[in-house]
């Protein structure tokens, strides 16, 4: 008989199991990172033989908890406003959760439907959490290939990053997860590093990628949508400018819409947390209610050293 392919997952599950774990955050130290356990078979089937096209694909990056299902969809509504005006009623994704229309790369191929991403229309939209120096060369080189990485202050991450997890851990305190932070375990390696990583690959090379900050697209997220369809290439023409479509797209991503559809209200995602874990509060500053002044001093600090000489502040 001829032997079956096996998934990444049976394929490297010795190898995960091998490696040094820390339960609490279900994470496994892999190339000098904790890294959440579920997504390495991914990153190291992506990193072996990621295959990028040489017209075009689109990565959106971040350390999780950033908002990456916000960025998703308004790159989704931009790249498909062809087909799909933003104002109307039969936009996918006002009955598909972001996260069903642009695949998580090492979620999905952990999972073993790695294939729906070899499947998805030219300029292929997709998303990962690895961290920059992590990227297989074949994505970190290729010219036709993006990157848009989106990031937010860095305590917010924390913050947004302990509600989640919770749904799984309920025990979770919140300095658990503010601890091991500082210490660098987080659920994509250490926060400051996946930021640095990311900004250090835009200042070397701003055509390839676009770095957006959160708090940035709150506060004025027409003029991010017309950054994201310029540096993908597909700018917004004055007759669409005229149309009002950039505030279309703004108002169809928006977290009041997207919270308030049924899919995301009931929908229930993969990895086992539900669409509406996704839409939370939608807030900057919400650190303020959670950290006592010792843990901001604490963290800033730490932040504040690992950024020096980046040019990058929060
Ligand atoms: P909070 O937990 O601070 O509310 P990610 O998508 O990377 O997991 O990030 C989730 C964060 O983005 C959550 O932050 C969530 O509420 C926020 N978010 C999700 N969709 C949003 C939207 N359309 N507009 C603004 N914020 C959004």
């Amino acid at each position: 008989a001829m032997a079956q392919r096996s998934s990444p997952e049976e394929e490297y599950a010795g190898v995960v199991s091998s490696l040094p774990s820390y339960p609490k955050l279900r994470l496994r130290h892999y190339q000098g990172m904790w890294l959440m356990e579920y997504t390495l078979p991914g990153i190291m089937a992506i990193q072996r033989s990621f295959v990028p096209r040489r017209h075009g694909d689109v990565v959106l990056a971040s350390p999780g908890k950033c908002g990456t299902t916000w960025l998703k969809a308004l790159a989704f509504a931009v790249l498909a406003r062809g087909a799909y005006s933003p104002a109307s009623d039969r936009h996918p994704l006002l009955r598909l959760n972001p996260h069903d229309c642009v695949p998580f790369m090492e979620g999905a191929i952990s999972e073993g439907w790695g294939g729906k991403i070899d499947e998805l229309p030219s300029p292929r939209l997709m998303s990962t959490h690895m961290q920059h120096a992590a990227l297989p060369k074949s994505i970190a080189d290729e010219p036709g290939c993006k990157v848009v990485y989106i990031c937010r202050e860095p305590k917010d991450i924390l913050v947004s990053a302990w509600h989640f997890f919770r749904i799984i851990e309920p025990d979770l305190s919140f300095q658990e997860v503010f601890e091991a932070a500082c210490d660098g375990k987080f659920l994509t390696g250490a926060i400051w590093d996946h930021i640095i990583g990311y900004w250090n690959a835009c200042k070397a090379n701003p055509e390839k990628v676009l770095f957006l900050v959160y708090e940035d697209l709150l506060r004025d997220p027409a003029n991010i949508v017309r950054k994201l369809a310029d540096f993908l290439g597909q700018p917004f023409s004055s007759t669409e400018e005229e149309a009002g479509l950039v505030t279309d797209i703004v108002r169809l991503c928006s977290f009041e819409n997207l919270k308030s559809l049924e899919v995301n209200k009931m929908g229930e995602a993969s990895f086992a947390f539900p669409n509406a874990s996704y839409f939370r509060k939608g807030k900057a500053g919400d650190w303020k209610i959670h950290m006592t002044p010792e843990m901001v001093e604490c963290f800033d600090t730490i932040v504040k050293e690992k950024m020096h000489g980046s040019g990058l502040v929060f």
